[in-house]
């Protein structure tokens, strides 16, 4: 036989082979059999590099290494879920789906174990897997194809080839036995040990060197894909069965639920189940079963309507309040946070616990020197569940909130209706530290060499008083601190140079305006389109946006509206940043330029559904009879909109045509 034959057959083997062992668990022949092809099959492709393709097994050793990882922009955005905790949770989930549809037809749902690892989504063109990437921020993530790759139950090739793009999602993590041998190594080589499979997940697929993640022992279970749309499956059972059928591992605990008591019951089981499980799972989640419906329910901001995850109990140990410190954050808000007796809890060693406010200390009456129980729900910050009053001792001290900002003195205000205590001086040096020190950080513009430490110590050399300073440091300024050197100037400084160009939503939520994070922020450069029109907007058009509500739309027009804050802007531009945006509008939807609003009574279409139909075609809907409106759609009993539209010459549509418009 000829070696490029013979390797053709090697790769079927080895790949047949490796699906039946790391897939279906089911191995057909002994390790040594195994290593004895892969070991030909390298020998080939040594002998004639140019036949080595990207769907050899040969691959999945790990390639070289990377100097970092490039950025992947998700064609359709990786979601995260809503948390639920108990039946009633999960009965006003169901709720919840009934008043968005309009029905009483209960939906029938897909259970899946939640699985503690890291989401992925991998694309398949033609059958072949051509990128592996990290959710990230759930638009943006990282390009891990040549980690992935090593994951040895990911398919290097699906069943199907005639599929032009497949975008499917899934959770890599690590099973107990996996990560118990991963520690053990890693405390004989004196390293930190990972705790918990989230973690161990993340970093070892965060590692520029494929051939580090190849040794890790990774695993992979798909649940989805971007768009349903992309196969015939009518609904995730089919789908799984289906993604199943390609070669794709699925997990075996899913659970096909008729009705919302059946989910409740097998919420139950798997909770008992999970114990004896080779891996950690931290709840389940529960999917609407059928897509249309699931197309129809759509998604907030963040999550989807038509799932939820249903989260297991949490961790909880007890340990004692040592003292109480309280922090300045970037919004002033001082936060209480308890120091603890460090206490194992769940794996991870807590030592310090966010008290939240004062009227949360009132609530459960805390006292320093109290013995607490104390619990953590998978990787959120501890919180402190409440005093063991038996253990109380005579000389625990109440917990006081300070009348005076720890940091500057200024006078603490507590809003009447907000259970948070400010600190309401602008120059108020913590919350400015703060704010700088987000800016910078990974949660902001990612500005390498400006780490915590080095933010700070140039705001108390004054170096840097206000954001907009970052941009104009200089070299001369920076290598004679205590610290520095020529070499970590020459790296802050690229670092600031490469932030000088960031992406829109980055930058909003790196400026830290209240109720604006990553998600909110995507939203506003997804519909604004420029920080120049964002300096204008109002409060009216904010509320416009599809995922902004009343507090976030007030917060941010009064941002932009502040006269400092117009000014900071200006010296942003004079130091020569200039944000970018990412995604551009479709400008050729169907009511792209259209302003619409409706009026009495729909009969085919909820009035949120219809709402969301006039976004989805890229039309706005306007607040009233408005100079803006171009179209006025008309239900049943329309009252007096419909006159006044008609003396102002707007177009007017029936609920009907309306429909049949966009159909
Ligand atoms: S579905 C739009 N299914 O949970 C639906 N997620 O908080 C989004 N996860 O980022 C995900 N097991 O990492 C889904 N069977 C499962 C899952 C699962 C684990 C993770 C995933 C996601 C997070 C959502």
């Amino acid at each position: 036989m000829s070696d490029r034959k013979r390797l053709e057959e090697l790769r079927l083997l080895l790949t047949e082979h490796s699906h039946l062992y790391y897939v279906l668990d089911d191995p057909q022949i002994s390790d040594g059999e195994y290593d004895r092809l892969f070991q030909e099959l390298l020998k080939i492709e040594e002998a004639h590099p140019d036949w080595v393709t990207s769907d050899s097994p040969s691959q999945r050793i790990g390639g070289a290494a990377l100097d970092k990882f490039e950025q992947v922009q998700h064609r359709l955005p990786m979601l995260s879920l809503e948390n639920a905790f108990d039946d009633r949770d999960l009965h006003s989930f169901e709720d919840r789906l009934l008043r968005f549809l309009l029905t009483d037809v209960r939906p029938e749902y897909m259970t899946e174990p939640k699985l503690d690892g890291l989401a992925v989504e991998l694309v398949y063109e033609y059958g072949l897997l051509v990128q592996g990437s990290t959710r990230g921020d759930g638009s943006v993530g990282e390009d891990i194809s040549a980690q992935l790759r090593t994951v040895t139950s990911i398919p290097l090739r699906l069943r199907k080839t005639d599929i032009p793009r497949l975008e499917v999602r899934g959770e890599v993590f690590m099973d107990r036995t996996g990560l118990t041998k991963l520690n053990l190594q890693r405390a004989e080589d004196g390293e930190p040990l990972f705790a918990n499979p989230r973690n161990a997940a993340a970093g070892s697929l965060r590692q520029l060197d494929p051939k580090i993640t190849a040794k890790r022992p990774l695993r992979f279970y798909v649940y989805g894909i971007a768009e349903p749309a992309d196969t015939d499956c009518k609904t995730q059972q089919e789908l799984l069965q289906f993604l199943g059928s390609l070669g794709l591992p699925v997990n075996d605990l899913l659970s096909f639920c008729p009705d919302i008591k059946t989910v409740i019951k097998r919420f139950a089981e798997l909770s008992t189940l999970r114990h004896d499980l080779a891996y950690e799972i931290d709840g389940m989640v529960v999917k609407v079963n059928d897509f249309a419906l699931q197309g129809r329910l759509g998604a907030k901001a963040r999550a989807p309507r038509w799932a939820i995850a249903c989260k297991f109990p949490a961790i909880q140990a007890t340990t004692k309040i040592v003292k109480v410190d309280f922090q300045v954050g970037r919004t002033g808000a001082v936060t209480p946070v308890a120091i603890l007796d460090p206490v194992d809890v769940g794996g991870v060693m807590v030592s310090r616990a966010s008290l939240h406010n004062g009227d949360e200390i009132l609530r459960k009456d805390l006292r320093t020197g109290d013995t607490v129980l104390i619990q953590r729900a998978g990787d959120v910050i501890p919180e402190i569940v409440k005093a063991v009053l038996e253990k109380r001792d005579k000389d625990a001290v109440p917990i006081i909130i300070p009348k005076n900002c720890p940091v500057c003195t200024h006078l603490l205000v507590k809003p009447v209706g907000e259970a948070v205590t400010r600190c309401v001086n602008p120059h108020c040096p913590a919350q400015r530290l703060r704010s700088m020190v987000h800016f910078c950080s990974k949660a902001g513009l990612d500005i390498e060499g400006l780490g915590k430490k080095s933010v700070e110590q140039l705001f108390d050399l004054q170096l840097i008083k206000d954001l907009p300073d970052i941009f104009k440091l200089q070299k001369a300024d920076l290598e004679v601190l205590d610290g520095w050197g020529k070499k970590s100037a020459d790296n802050a400084l690229s670092g600031i140079e490469a932030a000088k160009k960031p992406v829109l939503s980055h930058f909003l939520a790196a400026l830290g305006i209240r109720y604006v994070g990553e998600v909110t922020a995507g939203l506003l450069e997804n519909t604004f389109l420029s920080l120049e029109r964002l300096l204008t907007v109002t409060r009216e058009e904010l509320l416009e946006v599809d995922g902004l509500g009343e507090q976030a739309a007030g917060s941010i027009a009064d941002y932009f509206s502040d006269p400092l804050v117009r000014e900071m802007m200006n010296a942003f531009h004079d130091a020569c940043v200039q944000p970018q945006v990412l995604v551009q509008r479709e400008e050729n939807l169907l009511l792209t330029g259209e302003v619409l609003l409706f009026t009495g009574s729909l009969k085919k279409l909820s009035r949120t559904e219809a709402k969301k139909l006039v976004k989805d075609h890229g039309g706005q809907i306007a607040s009233g009879i408005t100079k803006k409106l171009t179209c006025l759609v008309v239900g049943e009993k329309p009252g007096s909109k419909l006159k006044k539209a008609q003396e102002k010459g707007i177009r007017i549509l029936t609920e009907d045509e309306f429909v049949v418009m966009l159909s």
